[in-house]
C-alpha cells in the first residue's frame, strides 16, 4: 500500500463530517446546536458524548475522549492516522492518489494493517470462488440456494466459499505477494508442526465477521458434510485484530436498522441473522453460539436500549435465553423474549413466513423478560416449595440488577402481585442482593488493583491507583508514606522531572486526597461541633467543613474524580436530602411507635407492681429512643453511599463502592492497635489531621518544584532570582513546620 498524497489528505479532512462519521457508530440525538449520544469509549447509561457539527469535533464530557473525525476513527477503530484517512476516503468515495512506498516505508506499515489487508484479500477470494469457480458454484452457491438464501443476501453478508483441494488461498495469496506471516497470524492458513501449511477453511462455506465499521476481522466456515466427526463450524482464532468477545455477527449490516427501529433482535447463529435480514427484518445480530459478553452488550447499547431475544422453544433454547440475561438487565437494557413455535428456529421461521407474518408474530409474542422468567421458573416449580423459593430468589436477583430505580420498583410491584409476596419482603431481599454485589465488586476491584500493582508497580503508581491501602492515622500514615517517597526522589536527580509533571503530583497526592474523599463519602452529612462567628456553639457538616478548609487555602482536589464527587454530593444535598431524611424519620418514628406499643403491652402483662411498670417503661423509652437516633445516624452516614453507589458516573461509582466497603480493613487496623473508639467517634480529631496531611503533601509538591527551579537558576548565576526563590522556599518551609505542629510532629522536614 502506498502513501496518500498531501492534496488527498486535505480533501479527506475537508469532506469528513463529524456528525456523519460518528453516526456510523453511535446513535445521536439532536440537542440544541449539538448532538448527543452514549459515549463509545466508556460504559455509560446516560449520554455524555457530545458532537458539534459546526466545530467539527466530538467529545465525551465524562471520559474526555474525542476529537476530529480522524481522531475519532483512530481512537474508535484503533487505527493509525493513515488507516483512518483511508477509512474516511472510502466512506466519502474520495479517490486516493498515492505513490509507491520505498522499502523502508513498506516495513513501517503496521502488522495490523497487513492483517486487515490479507483478510480483505481472502474475503474477495472466497466471494469470487462462490460464483466464479465450478466447485464454488456446484458446492457452495447451491448450498446457500438450497437453504433459501438469495443473491442479495449473499452479497450483503459477503458470503463465500473456500476451495477444498490444493490450498488455493495460500497459493493465490503467495502469487500476489502477501506475506505468509499475516496469513498465519489471521488464522486463514494453519502451519502444521512439520512446517507444511494448509487453508483453514477448505471445503467450507464462508461467513465473514465484520467490525462495526465494516472491516473484516474473522471468518466462520461451515462444513457441508453431515459427517458428525467434522466440526460444523470452524472459526478464525483470536488475533491482534480479532477478539471474539468484542464483535457481534451482523452488527455492521444491522446497525442502521437497529438505530432506526430503536430495537435490536438477538439470535444465535449466522443463518438466523441472514434469513431474518433477507426477509426484511434487518435489525438482527447473533452472539454466535456463545453467551453474550459485556463488550457485546455495550456494542448494542450504543444503538438502542431495547433488546429482543428470539430463541427456539426447545428446552435448550429457553435455558440459553435465561443465561447471561442478568448482564443485559444490569446494563440497563429493556429485555423482551420471543419464543418461536415448536421446532422452529429464527432461520426456518423467517424462511417459511412473510415479513409481515414474522413481524406480527414478534409483536404478539414479545414478553417482558422478567414476566417470562417468572412464568417459566414458577411452572417448573409448581408443587415444590423449595424449588419455588429458589425460583423466587432467582427472579428477585434479576430484578435487583436493574439499575433504574423506577423500572426496578415497577417490577417489584408486579412481582409482588404475581408471586403474592409482600412488596416489602421483595424489597428487603433486593437490598440484600445489591449489598452483596457491591461488596463483591469492591473486593474484586481491590484484587484487580493489587494484581495490577504487582504486575506493573510504576505504571499504577503514576496513575494514582496503585495504593490498595487506605491511609489512616491508625496505620501507616500518609505523612510517613510521603516521607519515603521524598527520600527516594531527593537522592535521584533523574526522578525530579518526574515529580513535577501533573500526573506525578496527582499520584503523590492520591492517598491523601483519597482519604479526604473517603471522609466525604462515609461521613459527609455527619455534623461536627464547632464555634460560629459569634463564638456560639454550632454544628458543621463534614463535607462543608472540608470545603471550607479547601476554600481557605484556595485548593482543590488534583484528581478530577474527587471534584466530581463533591459536585455530586452537593447536588444530592440540594435535591434529595430533605425528602430522603423526612421519609427516614417518618419510618423510624413508626417503628418507634410499634416498639412502644408491643413493649408496653408486654410490660403490662408481666409486671408485678405499678412501680415496676413505671421503671420498665422508662427503660423502654430510653432504649427505643436510642434505637431511633441510631437509625437516623445510620441514615445520615449512609446517605451518600446509598445514592452514589448507583451513580451513572462509572469511575465515581466504583470509587465510592470501594470506599463504602473498606470498613473491614479499618476494623482490622483498629484491633491491631487496640483502639477502642470507632473512626466515627474520633472524627473531630481525625478529619482535621487528614486535611492538614493533604495540605502538607501539596506544600511538599510546591517545595520540590521550587527546589528544581533553584537548581536550574543556580546554573545561570542570576543572584536576584536565586534570592527570590530562596525566600519563597523558606516561607514554604515555615508553613510546613506550622502544619507539622498541627499534625503532631509527624512530618519530618528534609535535612539541609
Ligand atoms: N457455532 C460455532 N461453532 C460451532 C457451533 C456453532 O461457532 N462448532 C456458532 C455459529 O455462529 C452458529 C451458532 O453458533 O451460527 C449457532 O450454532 P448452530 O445452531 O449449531 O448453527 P446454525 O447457525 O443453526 O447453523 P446451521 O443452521 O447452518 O446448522
Ligand atoms: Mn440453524
Amino acid at each position: 500500500m502506498g502513501r496518500i498524497d498531501r492534496e488527498t489528505v486535505q480533501k479527506i479532512l475537508d469532506t469528513a463530517d463529524i456528525v456523519d462519521v460518528v453516526s456510523d457508530f453511535v446513535t445521536l440525538k439532536r440537542r440544541g446546536a449539538n448532538y448527543i449520544g452514549l459515549c463509545p469509549f466508556h460504559n455509560e447509561r446516560t449520554p455524555s458524548f457530545s458532537v458539534s457539527k459546526s466545530k467539527g469535533i466530538c467529545k465525551c464530557f465524562s471520559c474526555g475522549k474525542g476529537g476530529s473525525p480522524v481522531n475519532f476513527i483512530m481512537e474508535h477503530e484503533k487505527m493509525s492516522f493513515n488507516e483512518a484517512l483511508r477509512y474516511l476516503a472510502k466512506k466519502y468515495n474520495i479517490e486516493i492518489k498515492e505513490r509507491e512506498l520505498t522499502d523502508s516505508e513498506r516495513e513501517e506499515e503496521s502488522d495490523r494493517e497487513n492483517m486487515f489487508n490479507v483478510n480483505e484479500f481472502a474475503l474477495s477470494h472466497f466471494e469470487n470462488n462462490l460464483t466464479n469457480t465450478e466447485e464454488g458454484r456446484d458446492v457452495g452457491y447451491s448450498y446457500f440456494r438450497e437453504r433459501g438464501i438469495n443473491d442479495a443476501a449473499i452479497k450483503r453478508f459477503r458470503l463465500g466459499y473456500s476451495i477444498e483441494r490444493g490450498n488455493e488461498l495460500l497459493r493465490q495469496a503467495g502469487e500476489r505477494g502477501y506475506n505468509e506471516k499475516y496469513l498465519i497470524d489471521t488464522g486463514l492458513v494453519v502451519r502444521r508442526d512439520d512446517g507444511t501449511m494448509y487453508d483453514r477453511f477448505k471445503g467450507r462455506v464462508i461467513y465473514p465477521v465484520h467490525t462495526i465499521s465494516g472491516k473484516v476481522v474473522a471468518f466462520g466456515g461451515r462444513t457441508l458434510r453431515s459427517d458428525k466427526k467434522m466440526a460444523k463450524y470452524v472459526n478464525s482464532p483470536e488475533s491482534a485484530i480479532y477478539s471474539k468477545s468484542r464483535e457481534l455477527y451482523g452488527l455492521y449490516q444491522a446497525k442502521r436498522s437497529i438505530s432506526e427501529k430503536d430495537k435490536c433482535i438477538l439470535v444465535e447463529g449466522y443463518m438466523d441473522v441472514i434469513s431474518m435480514s433477507q426477509s426484511g427484518i434487518e435489525n438482527v445480530v447473533a452472539s454466535s453460539g456463545t453467551s453474550l459478553t459485556q463488550g457485546q452488550i455495550r456494542l448494542i447499547h450504543r444503538f438502542t436500549s431495547n433488546v429482543t431475544l428470539i430463541y427456539d422453544s426447545d428446552p435448550a433454547g429457553i435455558k440459553a435465553s435465561l443465561r447471561g440475561i442478568d448482564m443485559l438487565l444490569a446494563e440497563g437494557l429493556n429485555m423482551k423474549v420471543v419464543l418461536l413455535p415448536d421446532g422452529d428456529d429464527p432461520d426456518s421461521f423467517a424462511q417459511s413466513h412473510s415479513t409481515t407474518e414474522v413481524e406480527e408474530y414478534i409483536a404478539a409474542h414479545e414478553t417482558d423478560f422478567i414476566r417470562f422468567k417468572t412464568d417459566i421458573l414458577l411452572k417448573d416449580a409448581a408443587n415444590d416449595p423449595i424449588a419455588r423459593s429458589k425460583a423466587i430468589s432467582d427472579i428477585v436477583r434479576s430484578i435487583s440488577v436493574i439499575p433504574d430505580d423506577i423500572v426496578r420498583s415497577l417490577y417489584v410491584k408486579e412481582c409482588s402481585r404475581t408471586l403474592d409476596i409482600d412488596e416489602k419482603v421483595l424489597l428487603l431481599q433486593i437490598k440484600k442482593f445489591i449489598t452483596e454485589r457491591t461488596e463483591q465488586q469492591a473486593q474484586q476491584n481491590m484484587r484487580d488493583k493489587a494484581r495490577a500493582s504487582l504486575d506493573n508497580p510504576q505504571e499504577t503508581t503514576a496513575q494514582g491507583t496503585g495504593q490498595t491501602e487506605t491511609p489512616g492515622f491508625s496505620g501507616a500514615s500518609p505523612a510517613e508514606t510521603t516521607g519515603m517517597n521524598r527520600g527516594g526522589s531527593v537522592h535521584a536527580p533523574a526522578g525530579m522531572a518526574f515529580i513535577h509533571s501533573d500526573r506525578s503530583r496527582t499520584a503523590l497526592l492520591a492517598p491523601f486526597e483519597r482519604d479526604i474523599a473517603r471522609y466525604i463519602v462515609r461521613y459527609g452529612m455527619v455534623e461536627l461541633p464547632t464555634i460560629d462567628d459569634n463564638d456560639q456553639p454550632a454544628n458543621i457538616r463534614v463535607i462543608d467543613y472540608i470545603m471550607q478548609e479547601f476554600a481557605f487555602d484556595n485548593i482543590s482536589f488534583s484528581n478530577p474524580i474527587y471534584n466530581r464527587l463533591v459536585e455530586a454530593c452537593r447536588e444530592l444535598i440540594a435535591t434529595d436530602w430533605e425528602s430522603d431524611r423526612a421519609a427516614a424519620e417518618a419510618q423510624s418514628l413508626q417503628q418507634r411507635d410499634e416498639r412502644w406499643k408491643t413493649g408496653t403491652e408486654e410490660i403490662r402483662r408481666t409486671a408485678v407492681s405499678l412501680d415496676q411498670i413505671t421503671q420498665k417503661e422508662k427503660m423502654l423509652i430510653e432504649a427505643i429512643d436510642e434505637e431511633h437516633y441510631s437509625r437516623l445516624d445510620e441514615h445520615t452516614e449512609r446517605f451518600f453511599i446509598r445514592r452514589l453507589t448507583s451513580s451513572p458516573d462509572d469511575e465515581l461509582r466504583h470509587e465510592v463502592t470501594e470506599m463504602a466497603s473498606s470498613k473491614h480493613k479499618l476494623s482490622k487496623v483498629h484491633s491491631k492497635y487496640a483502639h477502642v473508639e470507632s473512626e466515627r467517634e474520633r472524627l473531630e480529631e481525625l478529619l482535621p489531621r487528614a486535611i492538614y496531611a493533604l495540605k502538607d503533601a501539596m506544600l511538599q509538591c510546591d517545595i520540590r518544584r521550587k527546589r528544581d527551579q533553584l537548581k536550574q537558576i543556580s546554573a545561570t548565576g542570576d543572584m536576584e532570582a536565586i534570592k527570590q526563590i530562596m525566600i519563597e522556599l523558606s516561607s514554604l518551609d515555615n508553613l510546613r513546620r506550622d502544619y507539622a505542629q498541627k499534625l503532631g510532629d509527624r512530618v519530618v522536614l528534609p535535612k539541609g
